[in-house]
């Protein structure tokens, strides 16, 4: 449809050639893959390391948002890729949102979602994460300002690692009973005082006790 379109605007501009700059600009440029391949691969292993089955869904508004994900034809992009955000100068992924995602499985210490070290928002909310410690390869992601794990099965020690993300300034952690909230004391502290005055950390903890 859009194809066909940009064919019939080409025809016009035959005629209104003081426009065809600016259409052909907003036909032709916004085919360019703007994707890293490294990005996507980074990308399509995370999504192999999980199961995703409605079984797995917490919400039952969830769906696989992962699972359109592919390396064929047209969605090649993994900037068009569902949940997937680009920075548009310079391609690189600056957002994941995988919440409710039904995501089922263990969180390893070397995931390939560390690679994207652009990243500035990540959101793995509402999955299951098998009661994995949540790893301490966040901290690789430094460019991080918002991070949510909330109702996401990790469970023991918060890594005090995760306090190096210095501009961090929101972590929501909520909804994981197993996790080890008397670790989030000392991390607080080191937050405090890698932090720039200007951002402030607003960790959203409900207690399981
Ligand atoms: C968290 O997930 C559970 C299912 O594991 C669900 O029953 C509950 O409603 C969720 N809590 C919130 C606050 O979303
Ligand atoms: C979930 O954790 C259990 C216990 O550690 C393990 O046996 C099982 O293989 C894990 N499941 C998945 C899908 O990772
Ligand atoms: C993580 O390490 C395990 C074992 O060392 C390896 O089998 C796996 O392929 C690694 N995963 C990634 C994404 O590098
Ligand atoms: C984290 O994600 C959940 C699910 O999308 C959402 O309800 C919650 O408000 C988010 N927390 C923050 C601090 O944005």
């Amino acid at each position: 449809m859009a194809s066909f379109l940009c064919y019939l605007m080409s025809i016009r501009l035959l005629f209104l050639l003081p426009l065809f700059h600016a259409i052909a600009t907003d036909c032709f440029a916004s085919r360019q893959p703007l994707c890293h391949d490294d990005e996507s691969s980074a990308l399509l292993q995370f999504k192999e390391s999980f199961v995703m089955s409605k079984n797995a869904c917490i919400d039952p508004s969830g769906y696989p948002k992962i699972a359109s994900w592919k390396l064929e034809g047209m969605d090649r992009d993994c900037c068009s890729w569902d949940g997937v955000e680009c920075d548009d100068d310079t391609g690189h992924v600056i957002g994941l949102d995988v919440s409710n995602s039904c995501l089922y499985g263990s969180m390893v210490s070397n995931s390939s979602l560390f690679r994207l070290v652009q990243l500035q928002r990540l959101n793995l909310a509402h999955n299951n994460f098998n009661f994995s410690q949540i790893p301490s390869g966040f901290s690789h992601l430094s460019s991080l300002t918002y991070l949510n794990l909330s109702n996401s099965s990790f469970s023991d020690q918060i890594p005090p690692k995760i306090s190096e993300l210095s501009k961090l300034s929101s972590l929501d952690l909520s909804y994981n009973f197993m996790l080890h909230l008397r670790s989030l004391e000392g991390l607080v502290q080191n937050f405090n005082q890698t932090e720039s005055s200007t951002s402030q950390l607003h960790s959203d903890i409900i207690s399981s006790a």
